[in-house]
């Protein structure tokens, strides 16, 4: 068996997502396997930690058995052992940085938004195909048990004809004042890359278009339920991006849905994330690691409201569990062996940087359509 060690340099190390998701549950987990199996091949990933505070930075290290870490991004961008530049720091420095790793002949793996803009976005994909650079954008919904879940029930034709879809996020996000917030602050402030239509609507758009059909046109509002809040270190500050946002899909199959996502509401639902599909077959609703269906056949016939009585029907009792077909994998893991594979051996990977500048597309769009109260279509 043949190891081909690949060097990536992890900037954003000591975030939440990138100690969390990406370190901890993908790529120390594949080095402590001696590797992910291809073929003949064990493909072994070489790390090197960037990020900001050195002490955090030393003690992940250790954790992880980790020699190489840095707070010097440019030297690490110098550092010709690592061909691969991953990006999970705050967003407002992303398109910058992303621009400095392909400059340096890195291939480039992004979380989202990959950019502040569809144009922005289209130059790195244009500056990294021009020197040859492998690219990919983190897409990891797609791959949660629910989600998977409710893909499979589309691949079987469970559905019939789809009619439409409701797509449902967000929790109570304490503002700061007697709670401390859950959160970072940049989350809230345009500055640092916030909002919550460009920070969720990315996941919307591949969920929807990987699960039910290209989106055809949205309409969109969004709005600050919270407009004050105080930071890490206890200031107050204004917030100047959305933290609630409404959104109606028209899809090119014909079918409507809605989105609504709001970092401003209190959870009755079956989990944090919920799409409901329905078709003339049957619906589904798939939240993270559950799906529940009711077909055709197991559908009530439900007379109407009853305005005298409560009927004390339980609704939710009417669905049946999808079960777990295949073994859990975490989803940012799953991603991580696409794009190594991709890089490594030249295996399709279907989420490029251009998926990564579509994604950014929904997001885009639903700000404009908010700006100029319209539908916009997404071309
Ligand atoms: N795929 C997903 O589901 C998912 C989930 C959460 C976050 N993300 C993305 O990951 C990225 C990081 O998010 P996070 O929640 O881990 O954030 P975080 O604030 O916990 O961490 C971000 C990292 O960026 C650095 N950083 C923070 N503020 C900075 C500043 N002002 N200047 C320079 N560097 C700074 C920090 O050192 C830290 O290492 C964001 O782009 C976010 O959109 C993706």
């Amino acid at each position: 068996m043949t190891v081909r060690t690949i060097g990536i340099i992890l900037n954003g190390a000591t975030g939440r997502i990138g100690s969390t998701q990406h370190l901890q549950n993908a790529l120390a987990p594949i080095r402590a396997e001696g590797g992910l199996a291809h073929g003949e091949e064990r493909i072994v990933p070489r790390l090197l930690l960037v990020g900001r505070d050195r002490e955090k930075l030393a003690a992940i290290a250790k954790q992880y058995g980790i020699a190489d870490w840095t707070t010097d991004l440019d030297g690490a961008l110098a550092d010709r052992d690592f061909s691969v530049f991953f990006d999970a720091a705050a967003t407002h420095a992303r398109l910058a940085t992303l621009r400095k790793a392909i400059a340096a002949g890195k291939h480039i793996y992004s979380e989202k938004p990959v950019a502040p803009s569809v144009a922005e976005g289209l130059a790195l994909v244009r500056e990294a195909e021009a020197r040859g650079l492998k690219h990919g954008a983190v897409e990891d919904k797609l791959y949660l048990p629910g989600l998977s879940k409710l893909a499979y029930l589309v691949d079987i034709g469970f559905f019939g004809r789809i009619v439409g879809f409701r797509l449902e996020f967000g929790w109570w996000v304490f503002d700061g004042v007697h709670t401390p917030a859950q959160r970072p602050s940049w989350n809230y402030r345009a500055s640092g890359g916030g909002g919550l239509t460009f920070d969720m609507y990315p996941h919307w758009r591949y969920v929807i278009e990987g699960i039910l059909g290209r989106i055809r046109a949205i309409v969109s509002a969004a709005w600050t339920a919270q407009p004050e809040r105080i930071d890490e270190r206890g200031k107050r500050y204004a917030v100047d991006v959305d933290d609630s946002v409404a959104t109606i899909v028209e899809l090119e199959n014909g079918a409507f849905g809605t989105i609504v996502s709001s970092w401003a509401t209190r959870v009755r639902r079956d989990d944090l994330f919920t799409l409901q599909v329905d078709g003339t077959h049957g619906s589904a609703v798939a939240g993270l690691h559950r799906c529940h269906v009711q077909s055709l056949a197991e559908t009530p016939k439900i007379p109407g409201f009853s305005v005298n009585v409560d009927l004390g029907v339980d609704y939710r009792a009417q669905w049946g569990a999808v079960p777990d077909l295949s073994p859990y994998k975490n989803p940012y893991r799953v991603g991580w062996e696409g794009f190594l594979r991709h890089v490594v051996a030249g295996t399709p990977f279907a989420s490029d940087l251009r998926a990564g500048v579509r994604d950014v597309a929904l997001a885009e769009a639903c700000r404009l359509s908010m700006a100029e109260r319209r539908w916009v279509t997404l071309e």
